[in-house]
C-alpha cells in the first residue's frame, strides 16, 4: 500500500508535534516524518493521513494515539559516558566539590535531573559515576530524576538490559562492578544492577510542561542532545526555566552540539556544553 502525506497534511503533522514537545521540523524532514508515522498508521489500521490525524487529534479521546506518535517521532540517541568530558569535570572539580561543602553543613542529600535521559544510557553512567565518590551507607541520600517523553525508551531504561556491544569502551572493572551477564531476547546482555537502579526514579516529564512542578533544587541538571530540535525561543524558555531549578553555583551541562545564547542567559560559561548558575 502507497501513503501519500501532502504538504499541508505535513504542515498539519509538524504544527502538532510542536506543540506537543516542541519539537521543531523542518520541511526537509518530511520523509523522515512520513517513513516513522507510516508505521503508526499500519499498526492502528488507518490507510491515510489524513485520517489518521483526524483519529490523533479528535477520535482518540484517550490522548494515547498522541504519546504514541510523539514516540514514534523523537530521536533517542545515546550512549555510556557519552560527552566524556562532562564525567571528567564531574570526577576532577564537581563532585568533589560539591561533597566538600555539602559535607561541612551536614547536607548529605545529592539531587541530579538527568532531562530527556532516552533509554537509560546516561542516568546509569551519572550513577556510576556519583557512586565512585559518595556510599549511600555512609549515610548520603542520592537521587537521581530520570525523565523523557517517550514512554517507550522510558520503558527500555528501566528495564536497564543492553546488547553487550553497547558497552564494549567501558573498562571491564566497571562493568562487572555494575552489571550481570544475561541472555535476552536471544542476544548476550548486561543488565544493570539494583545499587546504580536504586537511586534512580525515571518518570514521564515533557519539557514543555508550563510550570516545572519540582519543589527543591537540583545540584545540578544534564539536558543534553535535546535543545538541538527545538527553536531558539523554545531553548531560551527552557534554560531559563533550569535556571530557576538549580541553586546559586548549581551546573546545568547541555550536549556539545548546543550552545546557550550569551545574550539571553544568566547562566555563566564554565567550558563547553557546562554553564553555572
Ligand atoms: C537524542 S536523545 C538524547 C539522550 C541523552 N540526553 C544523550 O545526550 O545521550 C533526545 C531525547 O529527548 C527526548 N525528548 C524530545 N522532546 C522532549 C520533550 N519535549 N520533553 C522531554 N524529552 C524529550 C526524546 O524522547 C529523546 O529520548
Amino acid at each position: 500500500m502507497q501513503y501519500i502525506l501532502s504538504n499541508e497534511e505535513f504542515e498539519l503533522f509538524r504544527r502538532l508535534i510542536y506543540d506537543s514537545c516542541g519539537i521543531s521540523l523542518a520541511l526537509s524532514k518530511k520523509e523522515l516524518v512520513k517513513a516513522r508515522l507510516t508505521k503508526r498508521l499500519i499498526k492502528v489500521g488507518i490507510d491515510s493521513f489524513k485520517d489518521y490525524y483526524r483519529y490523533v487529534t479528535k477520535t482518540d479521546k484517550t490522548g494515547k494515539e498522541l504519546v504514541h506518535l510523539v514516540d514514534s517521532i523523537s530521536t533517542n540517541k545515546t550512549d555510556f559516558f557519552r560527552e566524556k568530558k562532562h564525567f571528567d569535570l564531574l570526577n576532577t572539580s564537581i563532585l568533589p566539590s560539591l561533597i566538600a561543602s555539602k559535607t561541612k553543613t551536614g547536607n548529605k542529600k545529592l539531587r541530579i535531573w538527568c532531562a530527556a535521559s532516552s533509554s537509560g544510557e546516561e542516568p546509569y553512567t551519572l550513577a556510576m559515576t556519583v557512586l565512585n565518590h559518595l556510599n549511600p551507607d555512609n549515610g548520603w541520600d542520592i537521587k537521581i530524576l530520570a525523565t523523557d517523553i517517550s514512554t517507550k525508551i522510558l520503558q527500555k531504561a528501566i528495564n536497564g538490559v543492553y546488547r553487550k556491544e553497547l558497552l564494549r569502551d567501558i573498562p571491564l572493572g566497571t562493568i562487572s562492578a555494575n552489571f550481570s551477564s544475561v541472555i535476552y531476547e536471544n542476544a548476550n546482555c548486561y543488565k544493570v544492577k539494583n545499587h546504580l537502579k536504586d537511586i534512580i526514579t525515571f518518570r514521564r516529564f515533557n519539557l514543555m510542561t508550563p510550570e516545572f512542578p519540582f519543589k527543591n533544587p537540583f545540584d545540578f541538571i544534564f539536558c543534553r542532545n535535546v535543545m538541538i530540535y527545538f527553536n531558539p525561543e523554545t531553548q531560551n524558555t527552557l534554560v531559563s526555566k533550569f535556571y530557576d531549578c538549580l541553586p546559586k553555583d548549581g551546573h546545568l551541562f547541555i550536549g556539545h552540539s548546543e550552545t546557550l545564547s550569551r545574550s539571553n542567559t544568566s547562566f555563566k560559561y564554565i567550558q563547553p556544553a557546562v554553564y553555572q548558575k
